[in-house]
């Protein structure tokens, strides 16, 4: 089916009059985004690692709550990994939030705080992959380096007919090359921001305007019908489902939870005491799990919503445990737990799940 389509063949003309009429569109179109107004990298750098993990709307509150609690990226590295996380708090995926951490520091100290200026240096710094690189490179040096997110792949899939699965990585070299050839040497921040920014309000997943696009005459997906095809993605594994069972063991005012420890997507974060099952299971076995805790103190059974993630499906129950304070003491020590104030869960980092469950319960 894919060897049936062969790609537009564009020449340097058609290449150039694509990226002059992209950016055309894109000063009359463009939204006012605070992130588009610095050449700062640090400032670029923190919104592109936050717009990984969340939409545009969402993602401006993380923006400036980041810039005003860490204005320079000597804030960001001189904080604990703790107000980092807690800052990060509901927008998933910590790893990223641990590496822009840690980046920080090394630039501090490796670079003596001047951020990395290529695209090659950039490569370098964790958590930064090529798309990162090439925005911060682009919009804060204009460096003339193509950025392709998601976005791109669909614009260029669409405009230029390109049938390859964008999930294998023979295809990704096909897209990049198409990508750096159509960057100007002129502009090449804005032509970036435009590219995706035609992909994020045109060229849309669902139903694009195709008779009132500019790339209409050329476009191949609307030659051939082919939008909703197009780009051609193959299925990503099924996502495997754990059942977590967590137990809120409460004296008074205080709570025990453990942080999760290194090699861990949740790493750093603190959760009550859990036990896992493969399937879902009953309250019995759930028990048997959790080896000592008393069935007699359980006062409350909280089923939390499916969680997806994007590999996984967690489904969530909470058990409320009120106990006296030599129970507390004994399951402390037998779980390896820490003691927390009720009033310090706040400002103490937790997965979304373990949040969403304290909210709904007015913790
Ligand atoms: N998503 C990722 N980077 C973006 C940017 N610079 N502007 C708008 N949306 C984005």
């Amino acid at each position: 089916m894919v060897e049936e389509h062969t790609p537009m063949v564009t020449t340097p003309d058609i290449e150039k009059k694509f990226s002059k009429t992209l950016i055309n569109w894109y000063l009359k179109n463009k939204r006012e985004l605070p992130w588009r107004e610095t050449q700062d990298p640090y400032p670029i750098w923190l919104s592109e690692i936050i717009l990984q993990q969340t939409r545009v709307q969402q993602g401006m509150s993380y923006y400036f709550s980041f810039l005003e609690q860490f204005p320079t990226i000597n804030h960001l590295a001189n904080a604990s990994e703790k107000e980092v996380l807690s800052l990060w708090q509901g927008l998933g995926y910590y790893s990223r939030a641990r590496n822009l951490h840690k980046t920080a520091r090394i630039i501090i100290t490796d670079f003596n705080g001047a951020f990395p200026n290529t695209y090659k240096s950039l490569l370098e710094l964790k958590g930064v992959g090529p798309y990162t690189a090439a925005a911060i490179a682009s919009f804060a040096f204009k460096e003339q380096v193509a950025v392709v997110d998601g976005n791109v792949y669909r614009v260029l899939a669409r405009i230029f007919g390109i049938y390859e699965d964008i999930m294998l990585n023979t295809s990704k070299k096909t897209f990049y090359e198409l990508a750096q050839r159509l960057i100007p040497k002129k502009d090449p921040d804005i032509y970036n921001q435009a590219i995706m920014e035609f992909g994020a309000l045109y060229c849309t997943p669902a139903n694009p305007d195709c008779p009132a696009c500019i790339f209409n005459q050329i476009c191949v997906a609307n030659k051939t019908g082919d939008q909703s095809v197009l780009p051609v993605k193959s299925k990503a594994k099924a996502k495997q489902e754990r059942y977590l069972h967590y137990f809120m063991i409460r004296c008074g005012n205080f709570v025990l939870m453990k942080e999760r420890g290194p090699n861990d997507i949740w790493q750093g974060l603190y959760e009550f005491l859990l036990v896992e099952s493969k399937t879902p299971v009953s309250f019995t076995e759930v028990l048997k799990l959790a080896k000592g805790i008393p069935k007699k103190n359980i006062t409350a059974e909280f089923a939390s919503p499916k969680h997806v993630l994007s590999h996984q499906i967690l489904h969530a129950r909470f058990y409320t445990v009120e106990v006296e304070k030599a129970e507390f003491e004994k399951l402390k020590v037998q779980y390896n737990l820490e003691k927390i104030a009720l009033e310090d869960l706040p400002a103490t980092p937790k997965p979304v799940l373990i949040s969403r469950y304290l909210k709904a319960h007015k913790f």
